[in-house]
């Protein structure tokens, strides 16, 4: 796919994810406002939007017309949700977040704590009301997101990442730091773009384990840049990792490793995504960026 074309789908699919989410949370105004401005505030702080574009591009790439947004919405409210308490002071206690003050020091501890909270639930409200009309998609969504934003994937790779001292095997440890706290949550849009799109069995199967690799590979070069970039291009803090201790695979084997890492993951996941039966140049073209994104 040429530059120029990628460019221009990407930005239309941020933009959509973006409308998406303005028009599906609850007005800021909302009582109590405190509560619902932070969600906000947090989930309309630009980022990447990486994981509602999956969503949505997974979806377009197969032939069902059954509108995506909802889905990609809610992967945002529960990955938004993840780096709302992991700024915390009680976790990587970090003060910049999408370029803005992260959530608690925008408002407080409270606020923050719960507008995580909030939107953990929004998440599956959105996918049961907005696939209400095909029962058995939303009971499989449902199935996917609470099984990648659970204590086995997201939140039990949030939870070994937090111990910096284990008696454990480092490199298994590690696996599972890597598939839980980030890779479930890329394989799952991916996944539900394929359900939403009518993919096969099979499509399915490969969209998720293209996302296991390719998220992977996110969080190593996250690990990468946490090192070697800066938190203006970054939009939070670097070398926070070596700050706060944390094992990281790039620690354990070094940058070199690492991009060769990077590069059979990506290889993988390009593998996958091209056994699929849908139309998947932009989502290669978005797996191969991934690789060496610089923010
Ligand atoms: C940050 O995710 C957490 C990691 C898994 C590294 P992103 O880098 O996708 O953050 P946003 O959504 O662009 O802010
Ligand atoms: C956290 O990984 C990923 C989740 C929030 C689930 P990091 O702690 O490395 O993410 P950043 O670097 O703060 O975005
Ligand atoms: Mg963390
Ligand atoms: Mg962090
Ligand atoms: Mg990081």
């Amino acid at each position: 796919m040429e530059a120029t074309d990628f460019q221009k789908l990407h930005e239309a699919f941020i933009l959509k994810a973006e409308r998406a989410i303005d028009s599906l949370l609850p007005p800021a105004d909302t009582h109590p406002a405190r509560l619902h401005t932070a969600m906000r505030y947090s989930m309309q702080a630009g980022g990447k939007r990486l994981r509602p574009t999956l969503c949505l591009a997974t979806a377009e790439a197969f032939s069902n017309q059954t509108d995506a947004r909802y889905a990609a919405t809610a992967v945002e409210c529960i990955h938004t949700y993840s780096l709302i308490h992991d700024d915390l002071p009680c976790m990587d206690n970090s003060d910049l977040r999408r370029g803005r003050p992260s959530c608690h020091k925008a408002f407080d501890e409270a606020t923050a704590l719960l507008a995580g909270d909030a939107l953990l639930p929004l998440s599956f409200q959105l996918l049961a009301q907005g696939y209400a009309a095909n029962a058995e998609l939303a009971r499989q969504l449902i199935i996917e997101l609470s099984i990648a934003a659970g204590s086995s994937l997201l939140v039990g790779g949030q939870a070994e990442d937090m111990q910096t001292a284990s008696t454990e095997n480092e490199e298994h440890r590690l696996e599972y730091v890597l598939q839980g706290k980030t890779a479930a949550m890329i394989a799952a849009p991916l996944a539900m773009g394929a359900m939403i799109g009518g993919g096969s069995k099979s499509d399915i199967e490969h969209c998720r384990r293209a996302g296991r690799a390719a998220g992977i590979a996110f969080q190593l070069v996250d690990d990468l840049l946490d090192q070697s970039s800066n938190a203006e291009k970054m939009g939070k803090p670097v070398g926070a990792d070596t700050h706060n201790g944390k094992f990281t695979f790039v620690r354990l084997r070094g940058v070199k490793a690492t991009e060769q890492r990077i590069q059979t993951l990506t290889e993988e996941a390009l593998k996958h995504l091209q056994a699929c039966q849908g139309k998947m140049d932009f989502l290669c073209a978005l797996v191969t960026n991934l690789a060496t994104r610089d923010r």
